[in-house]
């Protein structure tokens, strides 16, 4: 099989950089199930700062994070209201049932965002037959919509309404840096409206390995012996921690660049007969495609773009998903944007 030269099939196949490599071997390390690795607990407080929260966990992936803020928040038999496309309730393999014995309540959303009405309908009232409503989750940005950003207005709304029935909030913020230098809002500002907070360094900001939940002193405290019986504790893991101070340190401001490149790409693609994309769900770093002709599936294009060198993903029978990311120039979008043309002439 050729190999990939344009990889779009999402932002966590980047490889860390040669400064990145640097930083790694240089990392100080202890026993951090000790709670003695100077790096990650280096990490932990920058991020808990960053974030406006008391504390910080440091954890080995995003699902893993998500899970533990649902352990954390919920107790068995209760409800999580969260929208029907986000990642816990399609890509975390049941976890929430597994982890934590709850059920999800999805809600539909637009383009990913759920409307707060929809959210307050899907709460509960006490009644001796219904679960418990306990926790509300919010994507941002919003993976399977496209990489679309939850106006803070909504995050608001839904923020009161949690408030009003007593509920928690936890954001899947896994690309919540996309949607911070995109809308100049801080970490800080969005972190303000949850109560857990699970942030991911290995997807746009390029690090081999790792996410971090904030939230406040308790709540982590509780997350850590979450993390251990996950089997989540890990040891000189300030070798992964630098990656990830080295990733925040350089990789944010340039997801502009992404950013500006999926623009590109979804512009280029709308051009070509038979593809087509919905540009206002192109807020960031993702573009979805759709193909309109009978002949080709996505499974099948996927194929065809393989032969040629760049890598996409099919999501749907008809939709195909391009991820821009660290290793991917404004070259590599106008070469895409030409084998497309190829493909499709
Ligand atoms: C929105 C969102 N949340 C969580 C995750 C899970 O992250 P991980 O793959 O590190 O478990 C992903 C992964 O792509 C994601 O897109």
């Amino acid at each position: 099989m050729r190999r990939i030269e344009v990889d779009l099939r999402s932002d966590t196949v980047t490889k860390p950089t040669p400064g990145m490599r640097r930083a790694m071997c240089e990392a100080e390390v202890g026993d951090d199930v000790l709670g003695d690795d100077p790096t990650v607990n280096k990490l932990q407080a920058m991020i808990a700062e960053m974030a406006g929260k008391e504390a910080a966990l440091f954890v080995p992936s995003g699902t893993m994070s998500n899970q533990i803020a649902i352990k954390v928040h919920t107790q068995p038999g209760d409800e999580v209201i969260c929208e029907r496309d986000c990642h816990i309730f399609n890509y975390e393999c049941g976890a929430p049932a597994l982890v934590s014995s709850v059920q999800l309540m999805p809600v539909s959303g637009y383009r990913g965002i759920m409307d707060v009405d929809e959210v307050r309908r899907a709460i509960r009232v006490p009644n001796i037959h219904h679960p418990r409503s306990r926790l509300i989750v919010v994507e941002n940005t919003h993976n399977r919509a496209g990489g679309t950003i939850y106006p803070i207005e909504e995050i608001k709304r839904i923020y009161k309404v949690a408030k009003e029935y007593g509920l928690k909030l936890h954001l899947d913020g896994a690309r919540l840096w996309n949607a911070h230098v995109e809308t100049g809002i801080s970490i800080r500002e969005y972190s303000s409206y949850f109560d857990t907070v699970s942030l991911c360094f290995s997807k746009g900001l390029g690090a081999p390995v790792g996410s971090i939940l904030v939230g406040d002193k308790e709540v982590i405290d509780m997350a850590k012996r979450v993390r251990k019986f996950l089997g989540g504790g890990m040891r000189q893991a300030g070798i992964l921690a630098s990656a990830c101070i080295y990733a925040v340190g350089h990789h944010i401001s340039r997801l502009k660049e992404d950013h500006a490149n999926a623009k590109k790409l979804a512009i280029g693609v709308n051009e070509i007969d038979g593809l087509n994309v919905d540009m206002e769900a192109v807020q960031t770093n993702i573009v979805m495609i759709d193909i309109e002709r009978e002949d080709i599936d996505a499974y099948k294009l996927c194929d065809m773009l393989l032969e040629r060198g760049i890598g996409m993903l099919p999501v749907r029978e008809k939709r195909v998903r391009a991820v821009t990311n660290l290793n991917v120039s404004e070259a590599d979008i106008d070469r895409t944007i030409d084998v497309l043309n190829e493909v499709f002439s």
